[in-house]
């Protein structure tokens, strides 16, 4: 999908660049490494986030905190940054969500759960996570207390649990896997434990219409798909490559025509 998004902001920015894919082995990242100073960037996905930041020069302050590295700018020496969260938060954003003061209930503690924890907490809005392996969200409270000071409260992944959280709620975010494709009929929370006045936003892009968004139309709430997130974290890395205004629009419009291809 990255590939799909970038060339089609080039494409309106008339700018000469590409963006290629390289399936880089897990014994073979130090060598793509030491020759990656013929990119103006990268971005970097699993399995390389938190190994790539050995052979980086800095890093951004968002990237230290959250400890995993997806966007890297390479001008003499490179620089790592961590556009997840703010993908996140800037999707809110464009659809009129304030983020600071909200409560927002996360689900999920795994690496996108993390981005965006962080990215919510730094922006003043107060977080709760709830994962299936209740110790990883601990841990992840315990991350953002000691490297910040802010407090992020833990929840039990169950049903009264959550439905209680949701009824203190602003926001709802699916930062887990539940409801992607091919098992697209299941959701990580029942449809009668969501509340009209909640804003529901889903990273799971595959379905583009997710189990999960579905329900929450149903019960009356706001939705956002996860094409908000992926468009967002792609467009701040141009912006951090290439110091332009990325054209979110047209982004988005490739990447919908690319998962409507697989339809
Ligand atoms: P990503 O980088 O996309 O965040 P990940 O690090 O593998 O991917 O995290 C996947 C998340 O989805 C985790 O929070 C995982 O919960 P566990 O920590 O308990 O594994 C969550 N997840 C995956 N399948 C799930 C399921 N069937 N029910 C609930 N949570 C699930």
């Amino acid at each position: 999908m990255s590939a799909v998004m970038h060339a089609a902001a080039f494409r309106k920015l008339k700018l000469p660049c590409t963006y290629d894919l390289f399936d880089v082995g897990e014994g073979d990242l130090g060598s793509f490494m030491e020759r990656a100073g013929k990119f103006a960037g990268l971005n970097v996905t699993i399995p390389h986030k938190v190994a790539v930041m050995e052979y980086l020069d800095e890093l951004s302050r968002e990237a230290e905190l959250i400890g995993a590295v997806n966007t890297i700018k390479i001008n003499g020496g490179k620089r790592g940054y961590n556009t997840d969260g703010v993908g996140c938060t800037r999707a809110l954003e464009e659809n009129r969500i304030e983020v600071k003061g909200s409560k927002v209930l996360v689900l999920g503690a795994g690496g996108a759960a993390r981005a965006i924890v962080y990215q919510l907490a730094l922006e003043g809005a107060e977080v709760s996570a709830a994962n299936r392996t209740r110790d990883k969200a601990v841990e992840l409270a315990y991350d953002v207390k000691e490297k910040t000071g802010l407090e992020i409260d833990v929840l039990d992944f169950n049903d009264a649990t959550i439905k209680k959280a949701l009824s203190e709620s602003n926001i709802l975010i699916n930062a887990t896997s539940v409801g992607m494709h091919p098992r697209e009929d299941e959701t990580p929370v029942k449809k009668n434990l969501m509340n009209p006045d909640l804003v529901v936003m889903d990273l799971v892009y595959n379905p583009l219409k997710t189990k999960l968004l579905r329900d929450a139309k149903d019960v009356g709430c706001r939705t956002i798909d996860g094409v908000g997130m992926l468009v967002n974290q792609g467009a701040e890395s141009l912006r951090i490559w290439l110091g332009v205004k990325p054209p979110t629009e047209e982004m988005r419009k490739a990447v919908i025509d690319e998962l409507r291809k697989g339809d």
